[in-house]
Formats: structure tokens, sequence, C-alpha cells
């Protein structure tokens, strides 16, 4: 039967989608960002995508994996076709313990909920909490994907200004009151402290005590995202906030950076009431999260040596690192920049009357993708700058992305300089190269 002859008239339609106006009012936050089109010519081989954050899965080797995935098929292989546990594989648990004591953590199984990536762990933790109208504080700029869950379970997200040294606690206090001075309530602090998404900068030790120390004040659950931790270059970064505290934070952590994101594994580690609510939304989103990929990470870190494994993703995360900044320093060295000491991402300032969203089509001309500001915030800033990844291409081909980022700033500034309204080209000039300070608010 086709859909007009089962439904009111088309009025309630629009020309693309004729169930346009029946979709939940919730679903108005999952809107296409505006550059998703871009992306899809932006994956063409030619073009040196300094967009994605994708992990460099052909650093792991393949055997590696084949070897757990034919021991778990041999030796438990109808446990690994079956239907699980909402909570995850016992013993996969255990050894998330050995992990997440990496980053100074210690834990009971019993609280960690396995999930389908901490992307879903994300998703179940907004569904237990948000009601709509409720707020969400997180570092501004954040993780684009999280704001995306955030909107869509109709959360405001109010940004808390960063710098180098990771969130600033007394901008935390500021936006606290001025939400609370507004009548409404803060669900929880989302906050990613060690090598943020998109920023690359890192809490430091003294802030993580004093975050931890205002949200407790407050009455404010922290939910602490951690996918990059392991990934330092050299120091490891401070312990996680969830060794200073077990009831006020929700800890999420993932094996997608570590091993491999296609196997789709994360976890939550929960204060135990909360724990319980999350494995009854973990059974009514997915039933259980994947037995097959969770007996194959176990069997991985079981058989493998998997610390060696991390320490070479950082060698090879470390050089790519190194080619963008000695990149950035050669062709763009009046512009700035964070030095990120782990993760994947480097947050550039482009000058003020730059518009980084503007400019991606000239870009992508110019065979160099990125992603815009704009999309790590909930309030439109982000404007003049620019989140670089340099954990997908290698570091010649950073170079080579980083050489026509630079064609194309250049590009820009004369563009500007030719119809400059805002005054003499002098004045147009000088404001370009003189290096902004950091912003990252
Ligand atoms: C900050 C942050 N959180 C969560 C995720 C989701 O990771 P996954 O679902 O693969 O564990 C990502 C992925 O890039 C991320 O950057």
């Amino acid at each position: 039967m086709s859909v007009s002859s089962q439904n009111p008239p088309q009025q309630s339609g629009n020309n693309l989608d004729p169930w346009y106006y029946n979709y939940a009012a919730r679903t108005a936050g999952l809107a296409a960002s505006e550059v998703r089109a871009l992306f899809a010519v932006a994956s063409r081989p030619e073009v040196v995508s300094l967009a994605g954050g994708m992990p460099a899965v052909s650093a792991l080797p393949q055997e590696l994996v084949i070897d757990s995935m034919n021991r778990v098929m041999r030796e438990q292989g109808s446990v690994a076709l079956q239907y699980g546990s909402g909570q995850g594989v016992p013993k996969l648990r255990e050894q998330i313990l050995d992990v997440m004591a990496m980053e100074g953590i210690s834990a009971s199984a019993d609280d960690v909920v396995v999930t389908t990536g901490s992307q879903h762990a994300l998703e179940l933790v907004t569904k237990l909490f948000i009601d709509p109208g409720d707020v969400v504080l997180a570092e501004g700029p954040s993780y684009v994907t999280a704001m995306v869950i955030f909107r869509s379970f109709q959360a405001e997200t109010q940004h808390v200004a960063m710098d180098e040294h990771g969130m600033i606690p007394e901008a935390l206090r500021e936006r606290i009151a001025a939400v609370h001075a507004d009548g409404k309530k803060i669900k929880f602090l989302y906050t990613i402290p060690s090598f943020q998404n998109p920023a690359g900068v890192t809490l430091s030790w003294e802030r993580r005590q004093e975050v931890l120390a205002i949200a407790k004040e407050h009455g404010i659950l922290v939910l602490e995202d951690n996918p990059y931790g392991l990934l330092h270059f050299d120091a490891p970064p401070p312990p996680a906030i969830r060794s200073l505290d077990e009831d006020g934070v929700i800890y999420l952590g993932t094996f997608s950076k570590t091993l491999a994101p296609g196997f789709r594994v994360g976890w939550a580690l929960a204060p135990h009431a909360i724990r319980e609510k999350l494995i009854l939304a973990n059974e009514a989103a997915v039933l259980s999260p994947s037995s097959f990929s969770q007996l194959i990470v176990s069997q991985y870190l079981d058989t493998i040596d998997w610390r060696a494994q991390v320490d070479r993703f950082r060698g090879v995360y470390r050089e790519r690192k190194e080619a963008m900044i000695g990149a950035l320093t050669e062709y763009l060295p009046n512009l700035s920049w964070t030095d990120p000491q782990g993760g994947f991402y480097v947050w550039l300032t482009l000058p003020p009357h730059l518009d980084s969203k503007q400019m991606l089509p000239r870009a992508v001309k110019e065979l160099v993708a990125y992603t815009p500001g704009t999309a790590f915030y909930a309030d439109g800033s982000g404007r003049n700058n620019i989140r670089l990844s340099f954990c997908y291409p290698t570091p010649e081909a950073i170079r080579v992305g980083i050489r026509r980022l630079q064609n194309v700033i250049n590009g820009e500034l004369d563009l500007l300089e030719t119809f400059a309204a805002t005054g003499p080209l002098d004045t147009v000039r000088d404001r370009t190269f003189s290096a902004p300070p950091p912003n990252l608010d």
C-alpha cells in the first residue's frame, strides 16, 4: 500500500519526505550538518583529509586480530554467536579494570557496563538523565557527536571556557551561577579531560580536583569521557577524575582508539545506583552488547602484549603530530594552534575575520579538508577556528595538506584585501598576521 493512501492529505508532508510532520519533536536536533555533503567529496583519495577522527587501524597487525578471532571461534564459538548479558562479558569487565588502572582508577567489575562503543554509553547516560530543557555543561569547544545526542534529547548544551590547561574552574563557577539564575537545571558536566576532542588540550591535575570540587559543591554529576588518555606521546596525562571520586563521576572508556573502532566495544564505569539503570537501558536498547566482539577483545587482551601495541600506536600518532606542528610552523607561522601531548587533534585559530566554514568549499577544491570550528559549539562560536586531525593521514600527506591549507588561507586573505569593506588594505593585513591570543571559547 502506498504511503499516501494510508495517510492524511499531503499538507502534512513536504516534497522530499512525506513523513516530515510526523517526526517526534526531538528529531529536530538530528539535522545533517551543512558540511556533510562536502565531506562526501572530501573522501576522494586525492583530497588530504584532516577532518575525520579515524584511528590508524593499519598500525594494528591484522594477524593479531585473526589469531584472537580464530581462538574465540574454536574455543567459545557457541557463546560468541549467542546473546549475552546486558552488562557485558564478566571476564572482559575484569580486564577493563586493568586498563582503567593505568589511569589511576580502582573499581569493581560489578560497576562496569559494556556498551556498543562509548558513543552508546553517552546516549544511554543522556537518556537516563535528560528531560527536555535540561542543561548539560560541556567544554567550549566540545565533541560534536556528544552534542548531537544532547540535542536529540532536547537538552541545552552550555559551554565552559577553556585555555591551554583545559576547562577554567572560574568559568565553570560562573556558568553554573548563570544557569541557576536562569532557573534551569544542570543535569551533568560533560568533560573530555585528556587530549580533548577537538582542542587537544589536557585538564591539569590541580584543575581536575577543582572542577570535581565545584561539581560536588553544586550536586552536579560529572560525565568523564576518556577515549584518548592512553595515547600520550611522552608523559601520561594526570590520573582520571574518576580516580578522585567514585560516587559523583560516570567514566566512559573505549577500545576504539587503543585497539580498533570496528569492534564497537566501549564501557561505562558508573556509581552503583546508576549502574543498575544503565544495564536496564542497555538491555532495552540492544538486549546485549555483541558477545562476538567482546570475546575477541577479551582474547586479544589475554594473549597479546596489548600494552606494547598501544605503545606502537603512540609512536605512530606522535610522528604524525610532529609532522603537523612542523608543517604549521613552516607554512602558517603567524597563526596560533594548540600543541597536544597525546590524542588526535590540533585546534587552529585563524585571524578573527576569516570564517572557516565559508572557506571550506575553497579548501576542498584545493584538495584539503578540515572540520570548521563551529561544529564543536552549540552556540555558533568557533567561526575562526579549525579542527585538524593528524590521526589518519601519513606524515607526508599531512605536510601536503597543511601546504594546501596555506594556499587556501592566503587565497582567502587576498580576496578580503581585494574586496575589503572594512578599511584600508594595510589594516586588513596587519590584523591578519598579528598572532591572536589562544582562543578556545
Ligand atoms: C570524545 C569522544 N567520545 C566518544 C567517542 C566515541 O567513540 P567510540 O564510540 O568509538 O567508543 C569519540 C570518537 O571519536 C570521541 O572522540
